[in-house]
């Protein structure tokens, strides 16, 4: 792991309270947030706990709050049963049964309305669907589907046997699927044709075929739903269509009632090797965090519509889509396409068809559609929208002052939520009635998160404005369990410094002279795509796979609308290709690291040399390669380097 580097200091001193009205409506107050900051710094364990007893139905009850006896490991309400599924459905039908759940739409326009009591039916009839191809609790099911509401249903479907679901993004490619699925030794693949995307067809079934037929010997069964309709082969004895499945198949299912940490789901995301790990998250604890994250940072209340733009492939369309607003009873907007079709009004025209309150994106789509002018959301009423959230990487000032005057027409609060696939629900975010806010900032810990800025050393840096590692340094209910099948992994990766007591977060941070926090980026070798999480050493390895590269360099390049984009230094066999002869490698190069990874793997560069820029020793200068990248001027001194020669190439000089 790399040490810390500080770059930039930004500094913000523009604070946006929250105004006067929402704060009035909002759920937390500062009185009630200030209690809860005390009482976890009172009694931490008492904190989670009441918590617990007051936001999740139990089965039965817990008596442990928090285990701690095989630490890094930590456990939580660890002798009470419960159902995840229960408690997103079951529990709201009492008293809000024909209240909406989901509102969805798909790119041509085909929109639903799915009740609590019907989203219940078809939880059910698929749970048993799942139990009569003979799933067992434990068993893994991978999902690839297309953000539709058959999608929430499968994760709902196993949450409520006890399955554990490995949801793959549908962008990534069948060789990713496959390593998934083998990582996980899945039963079972559930999927559909394909999906839709900017007019075009994302052929899901295909992709798994081509998964499957390449050894993925654990699967025994697949289903399909029917999506696009386009032609597909089915294979007998192994693949059925998810319609003729749930045929007859009864509309109650009583919940498996699991113990609170047996595993919810797993989610595969980048890390500092080449290999994916399997986060996996508990139940209870999980779902707790899920639930008053959704009440206190986006204050759902009865008559909310939520509209999270995440897709259920990244842990922020599992807990801001498929659980959390569930769980607190709360109607979500699921949309299935891209938000420039058919024009860069999409969001906005939904917002106003829909009349969304809450309103969850990442700063990527806020810049990319910012970049098409103010003309399009002012076409529309966004009159409805209270509150404004994003997520996913740091947001640029500029963004920000657009989200506020231009969407949230300086009226609605926006909390820059940080937070991670590991940590399973928000961290540091604003509150929005309370907290006031400055653009770029993720501003303040939830109560009950123990998040800090240390040194080297593990010593909490007080001084304003000085860059350190970001780690929560108590454990919390929605924290990463293990890495599937290597706790080893997950000890290394999580808790190697610090004598393993503090959570790292592979971040790099500095607060303000208020305290707030400022996310300066990862420590690590992952890269932030648009708000996806890839990792240099998994495209190096794809690269590499390739049978024309001999070596391969992966680094960010800072993008106006991306965060990061991929640049790959490649050492190819034989001579180095020019010219038409490099044209033609870098598209043979991106296709293959598409086939590879998926789409947002592709690098967005790839330049040619006789060789890599290594130190005597032997190692790859990143650093070097970064500055080259972002075509910046070469300060460093390159004459230690073993191959000087190579910086002009890989430059484009010659
Ligand atoms: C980055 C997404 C700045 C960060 C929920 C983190 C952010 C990684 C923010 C996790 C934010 C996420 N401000 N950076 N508000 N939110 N990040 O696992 O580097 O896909 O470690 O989870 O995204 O990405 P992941």
């Amino acid at each position: 792991m790399s040490s810390i580097e500080i770059n930039s200091v930004l500094v913000e001193n523009r604070l946006f309270k929250p105004s006067a009205t929402f704060t009035a409506k909002a759920r937390l107050k500062a009185e009630d947030l200030e209690a809860l900051y005390k009482r976890a710094e009172e009694d931490y364990e008492g904190f989670w706990g009441d918590l617990a007893k007051q936001h999740i139905d139990w089965h039965s009850p817990f008596t442990t709050i928090l285990d701690d006896s095989l630490a890094p490991h930590y456990k939580w309400f660890t002798d009470g049963t419960m159902n995840v599924s229960y408690n997103c459905i079951d529990r709201h039908l009492e008293n809000k049964s024909e209240k909406t759940a989901i509102i969805f739409e798909g790119e041509t326009g085909d929109t639903r309305h799915i009740s609590y009591q019907q989203l219940h039916d078809d939880v059910c009839q698929f749970a048993n669907v799942l139990k009569a191809k003979g799933i067992n609790k434990g068993d893994r099911i991978v999902i690839y589907m297309p953000m539709v509401p058959e999608a929430v249903i499968a994760m709902q479907a196993c949450a409520r046997i006890g399955a554990i679901h490995s949801v793959v993004f549908g962008g990534f490619s069948a060789e990713s699927l496959r390593d998934r699925i083998n990582d996980a030794q899945a039963v079972m693949v559930i999927t559909a044709d394909g999906g839709t995307r900017g007019g075009k067809i994302v052929e899901l079934k295909k992709e798994t075929d081509k998964a499957l037929s390449k050894g993925c010997a654990s699967i025994k069964n697949v289903i399909v739903l029917k999506r696009s309709g386009q032609d597909i082969t089915m294979q007998d004895g192994r693949d059925s269509w998810w319609s003729d499945t749930i045929e007859g198949q009864d509309k109650t299912c009583e919940p498996e009632w699991v113990n609170a940490e047996d595993p919810l789901f797993l989610l595969y995301t980048s890390g500092s090797t080449g290999k994916p790990k399997g986060i996996q998250h508990a139940s209870a604890g999980y779902l707790l965090n899920a639930v008053i994250t959704n009440l206190w940072v986006f204050d759902l209340q009865d008559n909310d519509i939520f509209w999270c733009t995440a897709d259920v492939g990244w842990i922020t369309g599992h807990t801001y889509v498929a659980y959390g607003p569930l769980a607190a009873g709360s109607t979500i907007v699921m949309y299935e396409g891209a938000p420039v079709v058919p024009d860069a009004g999409r969001f906005w025209q939904m917002c106003e068809q829909h009349k969304v309150t809450v309103f969850y994106t990442a700063p990527t789509a806020i810049r990319a559609l910012m970049k098409f002018g103010d003309d399009y959301p002012n076409r529309y009423d966004l009159s409805s929208i209270r509150l404004l959230g994003t997520v996913g990487e740091p947001i640029n000032p500029e963004a920000w002052m657009w989200y506020h005057t231009v969407i949230g027409k300086e009226r609605c609060p926006i909390v820059d939520t940080w937070w991670q696939t590991e940590t399973g629900a928000h961290v540091l975010t604003p509150v929005p009635g309370v907290t006031a806010t400055k653009p770029g900032s993720c501003t303040l810990p939830l109560p009950g998160m123990a998040a800090d800025i240390v040194n080297e050393d593990g010593k909490s840096i007080t001084e304003a404005n000085t860059g350190g590692y970001l780690v929560i340094t108590k454990p919390w209910p929605s924290m990463v369990r293990t890495v599937w099948g290597d706790d080893e992994r997950y000890v290394d990766t999580y808790f190697p410094k610090f004598d393993g007591k503090y959570y790292l977060a592979g971040d790099s941070a500095r607060r303000d002279d208020d305290g707030y926090f400022w996310i300066m980026g990862r420590i690590d070798d992952v890269l932030n795509v648009s708000g996806h999480r890839l990792g240099t050493m998994e495209i190096e390895s794809a690269l590499v796979a390739n049978e024309a590269v001999i070596e391969a360099a992966v680094v960010g390049r800072p993008h106006d609308l991306k965060g990061e984009s991929i640049v790959a230094f490649v050492i190819c066999k034989g001579d180095r290709p020019v010219g038409d002869d490099a044209e033609k490698m870098v598209a043979s190069l991106r296709n293959w690291v598409g086939e590879q990874i998926g789409a947002i793997a592709k690098p967005d560069d790839i330049r040619f040399a006789d060789g890599l820029p290594k130190t005597r020793s032997g190692k790859i200068m990143r650093r070097l390669l970064r500055t080259i990248a972002a075509g910046e001027e070469i300060t460093s001194d390159t004459s230690t380097l073993e191959n000087e020669a190579v910086v002009e190439q890989l430059q484009g000089k010659v």
